[in-house]
């Protein structure tokens, strides 16, 4: 049975990673730290989980062990947060991701999966595509560009398997912890209060169902390409006020919009190309952002 490392797993996309990998034979391995991770998104599940910090060499070296290869999801995930405090986005993200691919590198872990974003890229004409100069506009897109940076140069300078998945606005269960729009709508119309919309509303975003992206995850695992950078995302453009509609509807609320300033760092209009990931990875997403949101609001009403 092969055995692979997921950092980060105890969190959002972790928890469904994790799941899926189970069913599908794999033995794994979580390391987390549960900063923002959920001890109780593993209860019940057939894992080794070693607690600790990406950022403690000794940890990450035992981690790492007999691995067949590594998903690395830990990370500070916050665009506001990394404005609020980048040298702390900076050490998670960079030196967490490199402590990380240096142990990989010294044991002879064949394959590395890193969780990016379209915040390298900036504020650029969408659709955001492999080609594109990244510009990065917040600390996080800058910490997540050095995390990549880092994958592609272990692998240009020792052959190591590394692959960079550029993840859309995820969406799900077990992101009740989030800070993600969906989840922060869902738990609002939980607790009836009026839903934040940032600026105007008509900013869009490519929202992709976190069981799609954990099938691309797999993909990018198992392949043998390396050294490569794909965007992970629908293609499909939604705009708040849009995603706040379908939020209506399929909660069955009539919902209460406040509007608040624009945040530092946020941009515009969001979405990807994905044919690259369709061509080399054979992945293409398959839930509708209808289905997907339902399936959310089923997981947000079991676990209120
Ligand atoms: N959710 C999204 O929409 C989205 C979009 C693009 C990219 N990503 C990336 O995907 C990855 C996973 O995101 P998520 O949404 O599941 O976030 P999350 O916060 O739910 O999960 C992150 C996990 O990493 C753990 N962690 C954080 N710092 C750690 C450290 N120093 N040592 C050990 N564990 C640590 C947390 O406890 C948590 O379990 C991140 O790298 C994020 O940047 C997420």
């Amino acid at each position: 049975m092969k055995k692979v490392l997921v950092t980060g797993g105890a969190g959002f996309i972790g928890a469904n990673l994790v799941r899926q990998l189970l069913a599908a034979g794999y033995a794994v391995r979580v390391l987390d730290n549960f900063a923002t991770g959920q001890r109780s998104y593993l209860d019940g599940l057939p894992i080794e989980l070693v607690e600790g910090d990406i950022l403690d060499r000794a940890v990450v070296e035992t981690a790492v062990r007999h691995v067949s290869g590594v998903i690395h999801l830990a990370a500070q995930t916050s665009v506001p947060d990394s404005v609020a405090n980048p040298l702390y986005d900076c050490q998670q993200n960079v030196l967490g991701t490199l402590n990380l691919l240096e142990a990989c590198r010294q044991s002879g872990v064949p394959r590395f999966v890193f969780a990016s974003s379209n915040a390298p890229l900036g504020r650029q004409l969408p659709p955001a595509h492999e080609e594109q100069a990244p510009l990065p506009i917040s600390p996080y897109g800058a910490s997540k560009l050095a995390g990549e940076g880092y994958c592609l140069a272990y692998h240009g300078s020792w052959g190591l398997g590394t692959i960079v998945l550029r993840f859309a606005n995820l969406y799900g269960p077990f992101s009740g912890h989030t800070k993600g729009v969906v989840s922060l709508f869902y738990k609002a119309i939980l607790a009836n209060r009026p839903l934040t919309i940032y600026g105007d509303g008509q900013q869009t975003r490519d929202f992709i169902y976190v069981g799609d992206l954990c099938r691309a995850i797999q993909l990018g695992l198992e392949s043998n390409i390396s050294g490569e950078l794909f965007q992970i995302a629908t293609g499909m453009e939604t705009t708040i006020l849009e995603l706040t509609e379908k939020i209506a509807a399929i909660t069955r609320q009539s919902v209460q919009v406040n509007h608040a300033a624009e945040r530092v760092g946020d941009i515009g209009q969001n979405y990807s190309a994905v044919s690259k990931a369709e061509k080399l990875l054979g992945w293409r997403p398959t839930t509708t952002l209808e289905a997907g949101l339902a399936q959310t609001w089923e997981w947000f009403l079991a676990n209120r």
